[in-house]
């Protein structure tokens, strides 16, 4: 009987859970889960006879593959999979799945939030200012920002993006402005929130020169990767620019830094809560559930990333 373990150190909510074990109960699998582990033995110790594994951010290293002979399928229920080492994976014959835009209004409305909480100073009482009128430039603008661009257009934002995979049709079919350089959507958008996976090309790319391409009170918005920064370049240019904010779902390395120099121009969520929603946990649990089902049962390997 196959075996499906869903491995998260941040749990899901239970309904999602209850969700995942119905599927894979009716399915006719066994049902194993783990969450909260603390240690890294705890995980090898889980997966040994693992077929199927679903996930969230837990890292799934060629260590974690080894330890796993039968794992045939790992589902990142989620967007971003940069956590799973896809060249191991592959080499092993191992199918690796996200769940497209299925955690990503509830990041979306994340990104909002955060933009209101610091145009209204982190509701310390003093006055603030709206985000109607504003601009918002979308850097890529895949499921999450399309999302965001739908919250903000109700909000009555001008919107900007920025997606070298997408033709103007498809950005403007949104009701979005489409941008041909990631200089053009940044010296537009007093906002501008990021949606880059972190690859190669991206790690570190927001750096001190796109950061200036930036109007007066610019605002960089993350609920993407923290690696897609350059931090030391960030430290600098908000050190020099006193009136440049940076709201992150995902501290930087270099926090302390901030917490000293820029008081009132940051916000970090304490621990990576985009997707912390009941919603989020159940649309992509049991996406995720139905993948691996399908995976099983039809061999359809739709969402495969590696
Ligand atoms: C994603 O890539 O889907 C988000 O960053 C959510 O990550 P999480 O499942 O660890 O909350």
């Amino acid at each position: 009987m196959k075996k499906i373990l869903v491995l998260t150190v941040k749990p899901f909510a239970k309904a999602a859970v209850d969700g995942i074990k119905k599927i894979v109960g009716d399915a006719g699998y066994e049902f194993a889960l783990l969450e909260k582990y603390e240690t890294q033995d705890q995980m090898l110790a889980a997966v040994k006879d693992a077929n199927a594994l679903i996930i969230r951010s837990d890292k799934i290293t060629k260590e974690v593959m080894d330890a796993a002979p039968n794992l045939e399928i790992v589902v990142r229920a989620g967007a971003g999979y940069d956590n799973v080492d896809l060249a191991a994976a592959t080499e092993k014959g191992i199918v690796v799945m996200n769940t497209p835009g299925q955690n990503a209004n509830a990041v979306a409305e994340l990104v909002i939030g955060m933009m209101i909480y610091k145009v209204r100073n982190f509701f310390n009482g003093k006055p603030g200012t709206e985000l109607k009128g504003k601009t918002l430039g979308l850097h890529a603008f895949g499921n999450v920002a399309q999302e965001v661009a739908r919250i903000a257009k109700g909000i009555g934002m001008e919107i900007y993006a920025f997606d070298p995979f997408l033709t103007d049709e498809q950005i403007s079919s949104k009701g979005v402005t489409p941008m041909h350089s990631v200089d053009e959507l940044y010296s537009k958008s007093q906002f501008v929130s990021l949606h880059i996976p972190a690859v190669k090309e991206t790690i570190q790319s927001i750096n001190y020169d796109l950061l200036s391409k930036m109007p007066a009170n610019g605002v960089l918005v993350n609920a993407a990767r923290k690696e897609v920064i350059h931090e030391d370049n960030m430290v600098r240019f908000m050190t020099e620019h006193e009136d440049f904010s940076y709201l992150s779902d995902i501290a930087p390395d270099n926090k302390a830094v901030f917490e000293e120099k820029f008081d009132g121009r940051y916000y970090f969520s304490p621990k990576k809560m985009g997707a912390q929603t009941a919603e989020a946990n159940i649309n992509a649990g049991l996406a995720a559930a139905n993948q691996i089902k399908n995976f099983f049962k039809n061999g359809d390997t739709k969402f495969k990333v590696n």
